[in-house]
């Protein structure tokens, strides 16, 4: 059993407003189902993210200006489907850089891997499975400048202090030439940001109840999935878009390997996700407060995304 987990999940269950990390998502099965969000026609943020990298990949690279090879070091590469683009035009371009993918999903790694090596045959590809830090930490004493990859607006999933701590972190581990290429969901017409997370296939829904049936398996709870519902809200306000699960009648949920019963008011929630949307100048501010410069900010034809890089300050 992972401890973390267990702890996490009671923490967070037993708190006056109940909640779990959406970290907790991805396991092999959330991971897949992820994929599936991402192919979704409402989920502009793939293809947003997919036209920047395919469209102004030249433009990228000379912005890195690094004229030697480089480590591309990618956090939360996921299936890799986006990075692709940007590797192929530097394998075409006769660019040298070692690939370093990095995911806590040992099955998302595997597939990239297998199709990394078959579409790009000779990439560099150093694959690792685990946490984002200590293999940062392990790639400082590279001799290369790396360009370090946040993309797909993981930050968005962060709470706003949270957000500041893992970018300082991410400048701490830094050298003095390294980049940060970070993608962030900008703020748009809240229908669109809307429809991209209250999908009308019901898969965002899946991704949010495959935590149930994790903590079924994991911890020996006994969640009955019909007896909850998944509901999510886009606030212009602040730019959140938050995600919950709720209980639809008063029950108990028993953790068999964890000897513990939690009850459920009927239309309780358990919040389970923020996704923030950023506009330009919250950007600015974030780059700033965290030790980084905006060098530059690439964007899609519909100004949806932005895929901005940072220097250190
Ligand atoms: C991974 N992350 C940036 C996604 C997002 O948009 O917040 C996760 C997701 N949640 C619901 N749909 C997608």
């Amino acid at each position: 059993m992972n401890h973390t987990f267990a702890k996490d999940v009671i923490d967070g269950l037993t708190a006056a407003e109940k909640h779990l990390s959406s970290k907790y998502f991805y396991d092999d099965n959330g991971s897949r189902i992820f994929q599936e969000i991402m192919n979704m026609p409402e989920y502009y943020l793939t293809d947003s993210e997919f036209e920047i990298l395919s469209l102004q990949a030249k433009q990228i690279t000379e912005a890195l200006a690094f004229n030697r090879p480089f480590n591309i070091i990618e956090l939360g590469a996921g299936d890799g489907f986006k990075t692709f683009k940007l590797l192929e035009y530097l394998t075409k371009s006769s660019i040298q850089f070692n690939y370093i993918p990095i995911d806590i999903s040992q099955e998302a790694m595997d597939i990239l891997v297998e199709k990394l090596k078959r579409k790009l045959p000779g990439i560099m590809i150093e694959p690792k499975v685990g946490d984002y830090f200590e293999i940062l930490q392990q790639n400082n004493d590279s001799q290369w400048p790396s360009l370090l990859l946040f993309l797909g607006s993981n930050i968005g999933n962060y709470l706003k202090e949270d957000a500041l701590e893992l970018l300082r972190l991410f400048n701490q581990n830094m050298k003095t030439d390294d980049k940060l290429l970070i993608g962030i969901d900008l703020r748009k017409n809240p229908r669109t940001i809307q429809n991209a997370y209250d999908d009308p296939h019901g898969i965002t829904k899946r991704f949010n109840m495959n935590l149930l049936i994790r903590m079924n398996r994991e911890l020996g709870a006994d969640f009955q999935l019909d007896d909850f519902d998944f509901y999510c809200h886009y606030n212009p306000d602040d730019g959140k878009v938050k995600s919950y699960i709720v209980s639809l009648k008063e029950q108990i949920v028993t953790f068999k390997k964890l000897n513990k019963g939690i009850r459920f008011q009927q239309n309780e929630l358990i919040w389970t996700e923020i996704s923030k949307k950023y506009s330009l100048s919250e950007i600015e501010t974030m780059a700033q407060k965290t030790g980084f410069q905006v060098k530059e900010n690439f964007k899609d034809c519909k100004h949806y995304f932005v895929d901005s890089l940072w220097n250190k300050d």
